[in-house]
């Protein structure tokens, strides 16, 4: 059987994003016939683990529901990369934070990164806002895991994207285009993260006093290609589906 890589389409039955067109070429300059499918047809593929699916979150989550693999949960900065952070960083809760009373502090959810984007809050006031239930976010409840962190300034951002711990791909995605982080502190934090995915992307920042931080990590399943090449994105994600799969 050859292996085929489908690609999420949307209802003109073009690819669902410019991600999905990236894979498409990239998977093709790889040697793969690709099909596009849209999400209703989940249903009616022919899912085995060897071919591959790219689609949004949602809909992967549904194919590795009936592929029956279960995805685990993504650390955005795992206790082995904590040295990278330069920054303190803690699991707390909305109530503890609220009884602390130690603003302004960076929060995001520690672990499902769909709650809410991650960002400083001034006081308990902000704070309370941004965990209300708001249209299209689920509700905040107040004993969900936070991670915080004490607040830096990043004068700029950059994405490199990880296949088996060498850096495939540099994006900039935030603040001064001139500004670049350091390559020896990319080097080590891949080096240190021996647990890391298959195919990964950790942010880095450079602060307003010029150090380089690590600013999180994500798993490369669903991940935007950013402009790399094509083919390192197919890739990326193949190696990310192959150990997610287990093939
Ligand atoms: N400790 C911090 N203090 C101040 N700003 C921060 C801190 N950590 C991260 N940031 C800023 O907040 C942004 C979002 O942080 P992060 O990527 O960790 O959270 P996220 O929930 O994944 O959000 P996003 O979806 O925007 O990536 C970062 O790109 C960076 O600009
Ligand atoms: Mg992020």
């Amino acid at each position: 059987m050859i292996p085929l890589v489908f690609i999420q389409a949307d209802a003109d039955g073009e690819p669902y994003s410019t991600n999905g067109a990236a894979a498409e070429r990239g998977f093709r300059s790889l040697g793969y016939e690709t099909r596009r499918f849209l999400r209703e047809e989940i249903d009616s593929l022919p899912l085995v683990p060897e071919n591959i699916v790219v689609g949004g979150m949602g809909c992967l989550h549904a194919v590795w529901e009936r592929l029956g693999v279960r995805v685990p949960v993504h650390f955005s900065a795992p206790a082995v990369l904590a040295p990278f952070l330069g920054r303190e960083s803690w699991r707390t809760t909305q109530a503890e934070l609220l009884g602390a009373d130690r603003f302004p502090v960076f929060v995001k959810p520690y672990e499902d990164s769909k709650l809410f984007n991650g960002q400083v809050v001034r006081g308990a006031e902000e704070l309370t806002i941004l965990l209300e239930p708001r249209p299209g976010f689920p509700a905040v409840a107040a004993d969900v895991p936070l991670l915080a962190q004490e607040p830096v300034n990043f004068d700029t951002e950059w994405r490199v994207f990880v296949l088996r711990g060498r850096a495939v791909g540099i994006a900039h995605y935030r603040g001064d285009l001139l500004i670049f982080p350091a390559g020896g502190l990319i080097r080590a934090v891949l080096g240190a993260y021996a647990s890391a995915p298959a195919g990964y992307s950790a942010d880095f920042g450079v602060t307003d006093t010029g150090r380089t931080l690590l600013v999180e990590t994500n798993d490369g399943y669903a991940l935007g290609y950013m402009g790399i090449a094509e083919a390192r994105y197919a890739e990326l994600l193949r190696a990310r589906w192959e150990e997610i799969t287990g093939t």
